[in-house]
């Protein structure tokens, strides 16, 4: 029923167009993660250091699920970090171009902004799968961009086994612990030694993972040989986040949040009885649904709702007084500790006009940041939307990933605007301009601020049924 939405049946017509690879049936079907053995961790993982590989396997990777990928791709078990602290694992897939740079690699941080472990991108990116988690799916068309520049790619399930969407801490950790493995998983991968360099790069719920590791890396995982940070549309201040989604027609984005936060591996144990006391019938439908669908489908579910109503939990609007609600919301703001500043230059980017995010809190990111000593550069976007700065400023992205890997990033922070929504086919070469081709078609029918995302969310909101997993 999905591919009937606009935007993805447009670019699945031209990933069609552009793709020169044939079709075939995978034998091995893939198995969803809450079933899969593979995510399932060895007895004893939780002594081992973060970062261990404890599982590894090959796989078919495609794009959209039925077109096959004929690129490497192998899938690491890799043991990582809860917010209390305890041992948990989680996956990273890794995807290797025929003739890579052997001493590097991007570690992609896909936007799958969902509390269900169904929207795992490790399951999404595998042939034949059905492809619920569509931003992941059209973000594969990112990650094609730094393959075909030579680079090897890992894009991890940083959420956690759990799938702890919006935990910053969590998602910072799995990212750090993700780099950490495929560092260990050197010569498998032909990497020249076990301290190759990273850039780390992410857009949205992306973003949110991506600052988190900037964040935590001097304190978590300092021997990391990172190079720089690309971070766009950042959800910095998850309070100031739902408070511009809720009501909105990305009010489906909350429900995932408010799941996310409280799973076991996130802030369970403090919230979990809170929701308890104050949730009504119509709000545990609404997580419980969170708990077992995509994003795309939580945007149709719960479209232009207010969490702030007490059709949803008794404390109505006083919700955000609670103490507990206050601490973990508090805990998930970039830039309130000094001791959590990246020592790595950051690209950070933002449209001025972002109907999602925030663009004054990722704002107050990028001083507080630079007032702890941090190198940032911040390129404020004054014409596009949320969805539309993504593909406009790939070409800046990619060119910061290459300088942050050239070591020749200015120190120190700077601030410049970009006025041009405009993105040239040809900004990365003649080899690449299919793959920005197809994403710019994304684009068009995103419209001028992303005019048309929201039409067609609206339009989602009567195809997709309410009822039913
Ligand atoms: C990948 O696909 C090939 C051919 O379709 C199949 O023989 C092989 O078993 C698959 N491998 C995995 C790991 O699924
Ligand atoms: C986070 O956002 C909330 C809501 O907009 C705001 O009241 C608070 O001051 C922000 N916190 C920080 C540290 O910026
Ligand atoms: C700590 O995290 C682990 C791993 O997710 C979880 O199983 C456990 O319940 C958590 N304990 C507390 C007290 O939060
Ligand atoms: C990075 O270095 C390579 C090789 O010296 C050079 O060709 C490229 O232009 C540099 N790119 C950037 C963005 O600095």
């Amino acid at each position: 029923m999905y591919s009937r939405l606009p935007v993805w049946t447009a670019i699945l017509a031209v990933l069609l167009a552009v793709l020169p690879t044939a079709f075939s049936r995978p034998t091995r079907r893939a198995e969803d993660p809450t079933t899969d053995p593979f995510y399932q961790p060895p007895a004893g993982f939780e002594s081992q250091s973060p970062g261990t590989i404890l599982r590894e396997r090959q796989v078919n990777a495609s794009f959209f699920g039925f077109i096959p990928d004929p690129v490497d791709a192998y899938q690491l078990l890799y043991r990582t970090t809860a917010v209390n602290g305890s041992a948990i694992a989680t996956a990273t897939t890794i995807f290797k171009p025929k003739s890579p740079k052997t001493d590097r690699f991007v570690s992609f941080h896909t936007a799958y902004d969902s509390s269900s472990p169904t929207c795992n991108p490790s399951y999404q990116y595998q042939l034949g799968v059905e492809q619920t988690g569509l931003i992941s799916s059209v973000e594969r068309l990112i990650i094609q961009v730094y393959l075909e520049k030579g680079y090897i790619v890992s894009s991890s399930d940083y959420e956690g086994p759990d799938a702890a969407f919006a935990a910053g801490r969590i998602e910072g950790m799995g990212v750090l612990d993700s780099m950490r493995a495929v560092s260990n998983y050197h010569e498998k991968l032909g990497l020249s030694s076990d301290s190759p360099a990273i850039v780390g790069t992410g857009y949205s719920g992306g973003a949110i993972a991506t600052g988190w590791a900037a964040a935590l890396h001097a304190s978590y995982a300092p021997e990391l040989n990172v190079k720089g940070w690309a971070q766009g549309g950042t959800p910095s201040n998850l309070t100031g986040t739902l408070l511009l989604l809720d009501d909105s027609p990305f009010s489906g984005f909350i429900p995932p949040a408010i799941d996310g936060l409280s799973k076991p591996s996130a802030y369970g144990a403090e919230v979990t009885p809170l929701i308890e006391r104050i949730i009504t019938e119509k709000g545990r439908e609404a997580l419980e649904f969170a708990s077992t669908h995509c994003a795309v489908a939580d945007l149709g579910n719960f479209f232009s709702q207010s969490l702030f109503s007490t059709e949803f939990q008794t404390l109505g609007p006083a919700l955000l007084d609670d103490p507990t609600i206050q601490s973990v919301l508090n805990d998930n703001i970039l830039g309130t500790k000094s001791d959590e500043t990246p020592t790595v230059p950051v690209f950070v980017y933002h449209a001025t006009y972002d109907e999602i995010i925030p663009y004054d809190d990722a704002d107050r990111m990028v001083t507080s940041w630079c007032g702890n000593g941090a190198s940032v550069a911040f390129t404020t976007y004054k014409s596009g939307g949320h969805a539309t700065t993504e593909v406009i400023a790939l070409p800046a992205v990619v060119e910061f990933v290459e300088a942050a890997f050239n070591g020749t990033v200015e120190e120190g922070c700077s601030e410049d605007t970009e006025l041009d929504s405009l993105l040239d086919p040809l900004a990365l070469g003649v080899s690449l301009e299919p793959l920005l081709v197809a994403l710019l078609d994304a684009l068009d029918v995103a419209g001028e601020k992303d005019a048309n995302v929201q039409r067609d969310v609206r339009a989602w909101e009567t195809t997709v049924p309410l009822q039913g997993v």
